[in-house]
Order: C-alpha cells, then sequence, then structure tokens
C-alpha cells in the first residue's frame, strides 16, 4: 500500500488517541485533523473545519490531496458523510447513513437485533399517539425503568427511574419534547443488572477485526455516583471479557450484526461500538455506536499492535481479509482530567503546566486549545486524559496517578477509582 494524506474529523480525546496512533504508520505522509485541539497539532496539522461542513471538507481533501477521512464522532456519520464521498475516489471510514442510524435510532437499533436474534434487553417504542400504550407498558415491568429517546441525544437521552410514577411522568416529558425532535420517539425497555464493556469492531462489510476490549466510568464521582459525563476513564483488558465471553460475543453479537448488515444491503466500512453488559456470563448488548468510545480510545489505541492506517484503509476499501489486528498483551489504562465543576457549568481558558514532566504516562488532549500567549489553555469540561500501559491495572493506574500529579490547572479533578470494580473482581 502506498502511503497516503488522511484527514481527521472531531477534537476530543479520543481523536488526539487516534492521531497518535495515525501519525505511528510509515502509512501516513500527512496527518491533518479537523477541527482538532490544543494537543492533536503534536500528530499533525489542525485545520478550521467543521466536521458537519461537507463541502468545505470536499474543498480541503481535494486542494491537499486527501485520499482518506476518518471520522471521530458520530454526527457526520449520522448526517451521510460517507454517502456524500460515495464514488469519489476518497475513502472515508464509517458506515453509510443507513448504517449510522445504529447509533442515530435507538429503535432501528432495537429492531435491527430483534430481525437478527442479537441478545438485547426486551423493550417497545412509543410516540405521543400511543403514549397510553407506553403508560400501560411501564406497568408491566418491572423497577427500575429505562427510558431512552430514539435520536442523539448528545449522551443525555437515556433515563433511569427508580419509580414507576417518575418512569410516567418521564415518559410524558420525553414524547412532550424533552430533548426535542430526539424524543419523538421513546424505547422503554427491561433493566438489565451486570457489569458493563465495550468493544470495538472494524469492517469492511464482511470481514471483521475485534479490537482490544475495554470498560469505561460514566459518572463524575467515585463508586460510580453522581451525574453521567462523557467519560472519566478507562480500563483494557476487561478480566471478565475472556476467551469464553468473547466467543459468545462473537458468535450471538458480532457475527449477527455483521452479516445482517450485508444481508439489508447497509454499507458498513468501519468502526463498530458495541457497548455490552455481562448478564451472568451471558453478553447482550445495551447500545451501538458507530464510532469508537471516548475516553476507551484513549485506552484501546495503546494496545492496537498493528498499523492502524492500513486496516483502516482496508476497511475502507473492501478489503480486511488477511490482516491480522495483533494486541499489545500489556493492560493499559486512563483517567480523564475534568475542569471543575464538570459536568455542571466550568471555567475555561485556565492554564495548564506540567504536562511536559510526564515521562511515564502518554497525555492526550480533550477539552484544550493553544494559549494566547503560548502553551494550552482549558477549553473543555474533560480536559487530559493520561495514559500508561503497566503489567497489571493496579501499575498502568499508578504511572497515570503520578503523572496526574505533575499536571496542574486551577479546579482540576479526575477520579481516584478507576479500575477498582475490576480489580476486585479478579
Ligand atoms: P447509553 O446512552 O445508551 O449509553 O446508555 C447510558 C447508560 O445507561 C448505559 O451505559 C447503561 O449504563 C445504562 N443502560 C442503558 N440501557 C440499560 C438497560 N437496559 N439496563 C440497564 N442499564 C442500562
Ligand atoms: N464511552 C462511551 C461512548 O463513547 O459513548
Amino acid at each position: 500500500m502506498n502511503a497516503l494524506k488522511i484527514l481527521l474529523l472531531g477534537s476530543g480525546g479520543r481523536e488526539s488517541a487516534l492521531a497518535w496512533k495515525i501519525s505511528q504508520s510509515p502509512l501516513t505522509e500527512k496527518l491533518y485533523i479537523a477541527p482538532g485541539n490544543g494537543g492533536t497539532s503534536n500528530y499533525g496539522e489542525n485545520v478550521g473545519i467543521s466536521p458537519l461542513d461537507f463541502d468545505a471538507i470536499k474543498a480541503f481533501a481535494e486542494e491537499k490531496g486527501v485520499k482518506m477521512i476518518v471520522v471521530g464522532n458520530e454526527d457526520p456519520l449520522v448526517n451521510g458523510i460517507y454517502d456524500y464521498f460515495a464514488g469519489s475516489d476518497i475513502l472515508v471510514v464509517g458506515p453509510s447513513k443507513a448504517g449510522a442510524a445504529l447509533e442515530g435510532s435507538k429503535d432501528f437499533a432495537k429492531q435491527f437485533m430483534v430481525r437478527h436474534g442479537i441478545p438485547t434487553a426486551r423493550y417497545r417504542s412509543f410516540t405521543p399517539e400511543t403514549l397510553e400504550e407506553g403508560l400501560k407498558f411501564l406497568e408491566e415491568l418491572e423497577a427500575p425503568y429505562v427510558l431512552k429517546a430514539d435520536g442523539l441525544a448528545a449522551g443525555k437521552g437515556v433515563l433511569i427511574l427508580p419509580t414507576l410514577d417518575e418512569a410516567k411522568e418521564a415518559l410524558k416529558e420525553m414524547l412532550g419534547g424533552m430533548f426535542g425532535a430526539s424524543s419523538s420517539t421513546v424505547v422503554i425497555e427491561e433493566f438489565l443488572s451486570g457489569i458493563e464493556c465495550s468493544v470495538f469492531v472494524l469492517t469492511d462489510g464482511h470481514d471483521y477485526r475485534v479490537l482490544p476490549v475495554a470498560k469505561d466510568y460514566k459518572r463524575i464521582g467515585e463508586g460510580d455516583t453522581g451525574l453521567n459525563t462523557g467519560g472519566m476513564g478507562a480500563v483494557s483488558p476487561v478480566p471478565f471479557a475472556d476467551d469464553a465471553f468473547m466467543a459468545k460475543v462473537r458468535d450471538r453479537i458480532i457475527e449477527p450484526t455483521v452479516k445482517g448488515l450485508a444481508e439489508e444491503g447497509i454499507v458498513y466500512r468501519g468502526f463498530i461500538f458495541l457497548g455490552l453488559i455481562n448478564v451472568g456470563g451471558e453478553p447482550m448488548v445495551i447500545e451501538y455506536n458507530v464510532r469508537m468510545g471516548d475516553p476507551e480510545t484513549e485506552a484501546v489505541m495503546l494496545r492496537v499492535d498493528s498499523d492502524l492506517v492500513e486496516l483502516m484503509q482496508r476497511a475502507a476499501s473492501g478489503c480486511l481479509a488477511d490482516k491480522e489486528l495483533r494486541h499489545d498483551p500489556r493492560t493499559a489504562v486512563t483517567v480523564m482530567m475534568v475542569s471543575g465543576g464538570y459536568p455542571g457549568s466550568y471555567p475555561k481558558g485556565l492554564p495548564i503546566s506540567g504536562i511536559e514532566d510526564v515521562t511515564d504516562s502518554i497525555v492526550f488532549h480533550a477539552g484544550t486549545k493553544a494559549g494566547a500567549e503560548g502553551g494550552v489553555v482549558t477549553s473543555g469540561g474533560r480536559v487530559l486524559s493520561v495514559s500508561s500501559y503497566g503489567e497489571s491495572i493496579e501499575d498502568a493506574l499508578a504511572k497515570s496517578y503520578a503523572s496526574i500529579a505533575k499536571i496542574k490547572f486551577d479546579g482540576a479533578y479526575f477520579r481516584r477509582d478507576i479500575g477498582q470494580d475490576l480489580i476486585k473482581l479478579l
């Protein structure tokens, strides 16, 4: 394969980790990141284009000779970036708009799973016209109650309610426009109890490769308490996702998903993210996403011991067969440093110091930008993702926490209990 120019879309920690990995490949002639952040410029050239401005992306790609676009976040995929470039000589790593509905519509994803016999929670979908039936369906279920806005709601569209009254109230509010058009259809499903993990698959539509499995930590508070966030840390591998569990994941979930997409004529050449829950040893699907996870990618990229650019290029051009994806046997973790106040309101523009003193970890920028007087400043809730290798989860965590101690910005917060639930299981 020949080296090529690549454009990566996005600006978070996930895109920093992808940029880090892409920049290491001998197949990368040049990497652009649009729009990128204060750290992605270490791996390539940031360009000020919105990932949703397809015309501007096309004009830029044609001008620079970009031959592959890697899409970090779901929005451009759900909006049809794959289809926009179909038929051109620019590869897009990701699903077609029809495939992106696996994330863009929870109702579509549930129907797809039912059609292909993929294990998932029992569910029904409701609209404002069927509100009364929805209220009755809630009475058939046991607490807690899981209500999901059908469409994209920036990670906020899932409500888990402890009582029937609260669930009924929430259903009325959601169907009444709580999340705008995203919740004009609501999926109500059975609550599943178990420990979650994230499985990432790269497919060319026929063949697939499984990336290292990770577990993320979503809540702001230690012990998984408090509000949901974009992710506070991640660990890979996940001890309970052993060979026996992963054999079930392949047979019951990955293969029927890839085959099901192909059978339905849905073009999918990119990453599939399976949000799984381990219910007494049996994997079930909580959700599909059509991109890599954040912050899982900030741990998973450390463990991809193959050329990611070649893998993505093969996936996007339909020839993944014969190319292996090796996993680094070491453990990798990432711990997110966030702004004080996040996920509520928080200050921006605070200077960050000490990143250059970190030697035992890899610091991926998430919410940062170049400061007016040099250096970098905070620009988002999740600021930096501090990733480390180790011989064990404890060993890798010790490195990330020691590195975090060297990094300073006013009000910085991080969770000290990343991975502790998995350590207890060992
Ligand atoms: P999502 O926005 O789809 O990632 O859902 C957010 C979180 O809600 C998931 O990561 C789970 O922790 C939880 N969740 C979603 N569906 C269920 C379910 N059926 N049973 C239990 N927890 C769930
Ligand atoms: N870490 C979960 C997500 O990326 O959606």
